[in-house]
């Protein structure tokens, strides 16, 4: 034995990323893969012995989160992070949790409790915190580098129609299918709230108009856009969904006192721009240049997906389990993880009501998450019922027939785009 952290990864998808991160990091060990869809087991297991190691495979969870070790990374269904986080953190297990940290208010209470009571570590791998031009937004503004923050955008435009096959499998019930437009927020509100380390305090939600080709595709919903207020007042706009537009677009501003940060719209610009006021008021300087990796770059450099992202999600997760200062200052905890997903879950509330503003409750406070403990409101009929029951768009349900995700079924086999 190597004395490393033995790390299990629960989800073989995405979870290649983690495993990838795994398989070379100085202080941990894969040790263990769950999926049930057995193809991408023997992904791992063929990536595994490049390596020289036995990774153990499993299909079910519950003989995976027998395996002996000490960390497990969540990279399964987004609307199923919390009820596995919570059986993670009582099986004594670490926990790295994909986004969204939780489907409904009710299982934010019991994921921080959850923390909270067993004293393990949990850490949110918001990767879009950790890009090249976000990370180094996030230092600076720690550093005052423009003063009090003022205003902010984040923008995730990722329109997945051409491949929709590919990450719905043409199942009805997959996630995917049953999303509402403000639930996947954290990748544009989630580094706004990572740089400032404030609390979201109430939201504004609005629903973009759906597209109507992606009925073809088994999805009917719109673009999502939050206003969000934090603790300071300072007013967030995050934006996020199928917009037309190629490639994608991941952009963030930040407005303080002294200056503001903004990154490159476009391929030809540079990814970061900074303004800083001088002394005297309206006068200042721009810089605008390329970011590089300033913490563990020996290893981040390696992996280039999202940005530069990908790696330190599980890499400050390692270091804060090991109790190493990188961890415990970069590391996303279970507060500010539930604060940026219950901005998306309040905008959908205020999406229904008219866009009137909700209150984001601070469940920190014991005395607060009362109120939520039985809130199940979401659109997921595996968990809500009767008027917590939500329609997944606000412009008219549609009942899709089963020809729909037979159609994407066939096209996700034949390894088609969606059409
Ligand atoms: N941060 C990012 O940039 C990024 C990018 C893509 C996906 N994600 C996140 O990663 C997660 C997974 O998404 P995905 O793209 O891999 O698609 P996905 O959700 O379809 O894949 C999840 C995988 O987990 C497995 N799984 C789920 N529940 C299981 C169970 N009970 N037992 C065994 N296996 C189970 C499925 O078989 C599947 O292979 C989601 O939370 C998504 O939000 C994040």
């Amino acid at each position: 034995m190597s004395g490393k952290l033995k790390i299990g990864v629960f989800g073989g998808y995405r979870g290649q990323t983690m495993i990838d991160v795994l398989l070379d990091h100085p202080d941990a060990e894969l040790v263990a893969v769950c999926d049930k869809y057995t193809p991408l087991l023997s992904q791992v297991r063929e990536k595994a012995e490049a390596h020289g190691l036995d990774v153990a495979l499993y299909e079910s969870f519950d003989e995976f989160i027998k395996h002996d070790m000490d960390a497990v990374v969540l990279a399964n269904y987004a609307t199923e992070h919390a009820i596995y986080a919570v059986k993670c953190l009582y099986a004594g297990k670490h926990v790295l949790s994909e986004v969204l940290p939780c489907e409904t208010t009710a299982q934010a209470v019991e994921l921080i409790e959850a923390v909270e009571k067993t004293g393990l570590v949990y850490s949110y791998a918001e990767n879009y915190c950790y890009m090249l031009h976000t990370f180094e937004m996030w230092q600076r503004y720690k550093k005052g580098d423009i003063g009090k923050v003022t205003y902010g955008e984040g923008e995730y435009i990722h329109d997945c129609a051409g491949i929709w096959p590919q990450i719905t499998y043409g199942e009805r019930d997959h996630w995917r299918n049953n999303l509402y437009c403000t639930y996947y927020c954290t990748h544009s509100v989630g580094p706004l709230i990572a740089m400032t380390g404030l609390r979201p305090v109430s939201v504004v939600g609005f629903e973009c108009p759906p597209h109507e080709d992606m009925k073809r595709l088994g999805a009917y919903f719109g673009a999502g856009v939050e206003m969000v207020v934090l603790e300071n007042g300072a007013v967030m706009k995050s934006v996020h969904g199928h917009l037309k537009r190629e490639p994608g677009s991941v952009n963030y501003e930040l407005y303080g006192s002294k200056g503001m940060m903004e990154t490159g719209r476009q391929a030809v610009n540079k990814p970061l721009y900074v303004y800083r006021e001088s002394d005297k008021v309206c006068v200042g300087a721009w810089e605008d240049y390329e970011p590089v990796p300033k913490i563990a770059a020996e290893y981040a450099k390696n992996f280039q997906g999202h940005g530069g992202s990908d790696f330190y999600p599980t890499h400050f997760f390692i270091q804060k389990i090991l109790g190493r200062p990188e961890g415990l200052e970069w590391s996303i905890d279970v507060y500010t993880a539930v604060s940026m997903g219950l901005c998306g879950i309040f905008a959908y509330r205020s999406v229904l009501d008219g866009n009137t503003p909700q209150k984001i409750p601070d469940l920190r406070d014991p005395a607060v998450r009362e109120a939520y403990r039985h809130d199940n409101k979401c659109t997921n009929k595996k968990i809500a019922e009767g008027d917590d029951l939500l329609p997944k768009t606000s412009y008219g349900e549609v009942d899709l027939p089963d020809e729909v995700y037979e159609h994407v079924r066939q096209l996700w086999i034949e390894g088609k785009p969606g059409e």
